[in-house]
């Protein structure tokens, strides 16, 4: 249960409303995107910073969001954009500290740190920034709301405020939001209605990965995926994922495939691991990192009941490696690949990469984009794929990479293991 406080709201009703007008009479503005000057920003975003919008940035505490906010509003700064960084985190002191080790310098760049919204809208006047950051949402509280910041109300009314000043401005803001855990502080979810972008910072604070994922935009893909790692002095951009993906990857051992998958527009090669053995346990465990753990199930079952490989009594254990969360169809393949792999201690050659959708009759199925997925494996020296062979026959000619159809799961264990 969350205490909200409400209010008699808006005396004074700005009516938005327009006049209705037939489709083809309404003109399109050219747009126009400020660049971030990180490309793997500007592409999440769908092109850069769209003026107006409001955009939300969430992820756990300590993932790098103010890191990659700072990066963003230096590259906006030196284009001539006037930024303000408004912290309600931390002091200018800290907030210069980072700054000196990321090298962000920039006379275009202002600080301002406070937790009241109010008083921030007063000091916009003066400064007329063209763009404002909001570190944090959940740190910042009106005065109209008797509730703590961070409670629900606070950061719904916040959000309120600002999108207001955007869409009457055109100047774009960022907001940043902790992804919480306890229902104390709200998180990032209650805003993704409101906003107009939400990405979200992920990755695993023990890898220096960082994937910037948008998961809503009314500009632009959604899903759409930007690479970074972190270094001593900031986030760099990771322009080729695949080949980060695959750099520890294990050579000839059984359990491990790479599967082409597609992050927004984007073809990714990503290495699949999966370890089968006899359980000691009543129930044995199925454990997911990065795909379905749904998924697996579905596939065990498939795999007993028309190829007769019997998972039920294994343990098994699946993951991603890189820290990344793979949740298309196109991944079945792959993940069955693996799982038999690992049960029959029998390497895939590891020039292969695999996708297509396992059904549940152990039919495999075309997925989207075969042609994308299989040029970006050829970039990186693969000389073999295997897909459905609906997605076989809707392609041409792609070099000298060795294509191999299959429609059902067993044919899939002929062409592995045979
Ligand atoms: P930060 O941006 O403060 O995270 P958030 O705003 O999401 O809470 O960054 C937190 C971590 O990033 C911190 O543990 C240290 C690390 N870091 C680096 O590795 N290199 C850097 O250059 C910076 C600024 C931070
Ligand atoms: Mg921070």
């Amino acid at each position: 249960m969350v205490e909200e406080t409400t209010k008699p709201v808006m005396k004074k009703g700005v009516s938005s409303m327009g006049k209705p007008q037939p489709i083809d009479t309404i003109s399109l503005a050219p747009e126009m995107r400020l660049s971030t000057g990180l490309a793997e920003f500007d592409r999440t975003l769908g092109g850069g910073v769209v003026p107006g919008s409001l955009v939300l940035i969430g992820g756990d505490p300590g993932i790098g969001k103010s890191t990659l906010i700072l990066q963003a509003l230096e590259g906006l700064a030196r284009t001539g954009c006037r930024s303000l960084y408004l912290s309600g985190e931390e002091s200018s002191q800290q907030i210069k500290l980072r700054a000196e080790r990321l090298s962000v310098r920039s006379d275009n760049l202002y600080v301002i740190t406070g937790t009241c919204i109010d008083e921030v809208f007063e000091r916009l006047e003066p400064l007329k920034p063209d763009l404002v950051a909001v570190d944090s949402i959940q740190a910042m509280y009106t005065d109209n709301l008797a509730s703590a910041p961070g409670s629900v109300g606070q950061v719904r009314e916040v959000a309120a405020k600002l999108m207001t000043l955007a869409k009457k401005s055109g100047m774009p803001i960022f907001l940043i939001g902790h992804v919480t855990k306890e229902g104390a502080i709200a998180g990032p979810k209650v805003l993704e209605h409101l906003v107009d972008t939400v990405l979200y910072f992920e990755g695993d604070r023990g890898h220096v990965l960082r994937i910037l994922r948008s998961v809503k935009n009314r500009y632009g893909p959604t899903n759409e995926i930007g690479v970074f790692e972190m270094k001593d002095s900031g986030l760099s951009e990771v322009d080729n994922p695949s080949r980060i993906f695959l750099e520890e990857r294990p050579q000839d051992v059984p359990g491990s495939v790479v599967i082409p998958c597609l992050e927004g527009t984007r073809p990714v090669l990503v290495e699949i691991q999966a370890l089968v053995g006899p359980s000691p346990l009543g129930m044995p465990r199925r454990t997911a990192v990065g795909v379905d753990h749904n998924r697996i199930s579905l596939l065990v079952a498939v795999l007993g009941k028309r190829i007769g490989m019997e998972l039920g009594d294994q343990d098994i254990f699946v993951n991603v490696a890189g820290g990344l969360k793979v949740d298309e169809p196109a991944a079945d393949l792959g993940i069955v690949s693996s799982m038999m792999s690992s049960f029959l201690d029998r390497s895939v050659d590891r020039n292969v990469v695999l996708f297509g959708e396992v059904g549940l009759a152990g039919e495999i199925r075309g997925v989207s984009q075969p042609e994308l997925r299989i040029r970006e494996a050829k970039k990186l020296g693969f000389s073999r794929c295997i897909l459905s062979r609906s997605n076989l026959e809707g392609l041409g000619h792609l070099g000298d990479m060795e294509l191999q159809g299959v429609k059902t799961v067993q044919e899939l264990y002929d062409s592995l293991f045979r």
